[in-house]
């Protein structure tokens, strides 16, 4: 009797933790091997993140080119007085071939005049073309595609006019960027790849490479941009005026996702700077607020690879959550700004991405995140992993700007 009561109180604890594994779906922990071993060594550490890199381009962000060898830099215009001589404007396109394919994109990059050089960078992908991001003449308008929406009403028939200058300068601090002695380098994202649903793949990059798309991992968008975002890497690694060794990588929103995959794919980054990613980009699909898988598929479906929609409905039985994304960029700095009511890419949800990747970031012999309770609005976090809410919905405020920079110089300027 006593040994029935013994199996059948055994038997009821296994099932109330299988029960309580379902219901809280534990967060997958990338100091462990896919094998259940546990990572205790920096030469295991090296094997993981291997991994790691591996399961992610498989499952979600899909295979890069490997870097390209024929890659030419011309650099079309210098103005050593720019921005009434506080900067020096150069803008250099970018050639990339590969057999009898060219794809070109242009940066666009000021430094400022008033302090040493090399000085550190900020690099970010734009949203609406180059000349965007300032009102200032003699930036080049892109000849790519421009959407004409509410918000930006400046393209004529996808083309850009001059009245696309400035119109996205409210993003861009561009004055307070230079005064803090960083020099601003940005690039348009249908230079690199078409964010149109119905031209998907069929420009830029993605016009070198056909054949990485007949493929579930196949090369994405965010895999894309990461791309044009290292290509420019290249670009900087060539610049006497940069230091490539203190490059950060920023990114909004849908660019803020791709500057995640960039700092996670390219350590050539010193730090990654991410405003409001929210989903496939720093918030934890797991919790299952805001912005899901299904949702990316079907409206997106360009962004990642065609494998990440296997888990469409089926959000917590990914092999990883978006804490991994930051183990691969671990031990680099990496801040995450979001905003209270961005409520589609819930920013308690990066909050937790944060918390849960502190053990990698301390393994790697850093302080890790500090923040251990949500924090309060405007009260930022700053370590290794930063972290603020700002009042306000989905944008770039001059207050998160202020908090990039200042962790910025805590991290680039030593
Ligand atoms: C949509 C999308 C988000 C994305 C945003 C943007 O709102 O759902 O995932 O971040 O566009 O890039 O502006």
């Amino acid at each position: 009797m006593k040994h029935i009561l013994f199996a059948l109180l055994l038997f009821c604890n296994a099932y109330s933790a299988t029960i309580a594994q379902e219901a809280t779906s534990p967060l997958p922990d990338p100091l462990t091997f896919n094998s259940g071993k546990k990572v205790e060594t920096t030469a295991q550490w090296t094997k993981r993140r291997k991994e790691i890199l591996e399961t992610m381009t498989r499952e979600m962000y899909g295979v890069s080119p490997a870097k390209p060898k024929d890659i030419r830099f011309q650099v079309f215009d210098e103005d050593k007085n720019a921005l009434d001589g506080k900067a020096t404007r150069k803008q250099v396109t970018v050639h990339v071939r590969e057999k009898d394919k060219e794809m070109q994109f242009d940066l666009l990059i000021y430094i400022p005049n008033q302090v040493k050089r090399p000085v550190p960078a900020i690099i970010g992908i734009n949203f609406i073309g180059n000349q965007a991001i300032h009102a200032d003449p003699g930036i080049k308008l892109t000849k790519a595609w421009v959407e004409h929406s509410g918000m930006f009403p400046c393209s004529k028939s996808g083309q850009a006019t001059d009245a696309c200058r400035g119109v996205n300068a409210s993003q861009w601090a561009v004055d307070s960027i230079l005064a803090r002695g960083y020099a601003l380098v940005t690039l348009y994202r249908e230079e690199i790849a078409s964010d149109r649903k119905e031209h998907m793949f069929q420009t830029g990059v993605h016009t070198l490479y056909p054949e990485l798309q007949n493929r579930e991992d196949n090369f994405s968008n965010m895999a894309a941009w990461a791309w044009g975002l290292s290509r420019g890497m290249d670009y900087l690694e060539t610049d006497r005026d940069i230091d490539a060794k203190r490059v950060a990588v920023f990114g909004f929103s849908r660019l803020g996702k791709a500057a995640l995959w960039a700092g996670a794919t390219d350590r050539r980054f010193a730090a990654v700077l991410s405003n409001e990613s929210g989903a496939g980009g720093a918030k934890q699909f797991r919790r299952g607020i805001g912005e899901n898988i299904n949702r990316l598929c079907t409206v997106f479906p360009h962004w990642y690879a065609k494998n990440l929609c296997k888990y469409k409905d089926k959000d917590t039985e990914l092999p990883f959550d978006q804490h991994f994304v930051l183990a691969l960029i671990a031990p680099r700095p990496v801040y995450l700004a979001t905003a209270e009511d961005d409520r589609n890419a819930d920013p308690a949800g990066e909050f937790e991405t944060a918390k849960a990747s502190d053990a990698v970031y301390r393994f790697l012999g850093t302080k890790g995140f500090s923040g251990t309770n949500f924090p309060a609005l405007n009260e930022p976090i700053y370590g290794q992993i930063g972290f603020h809410i700002r009042p306000g919905g989905h944008d770039v405020k001059m207050f998160d700007w202020i908090q990039f920079l200042n962790f910025s110089d805590l991290h680039l300027q030593k």
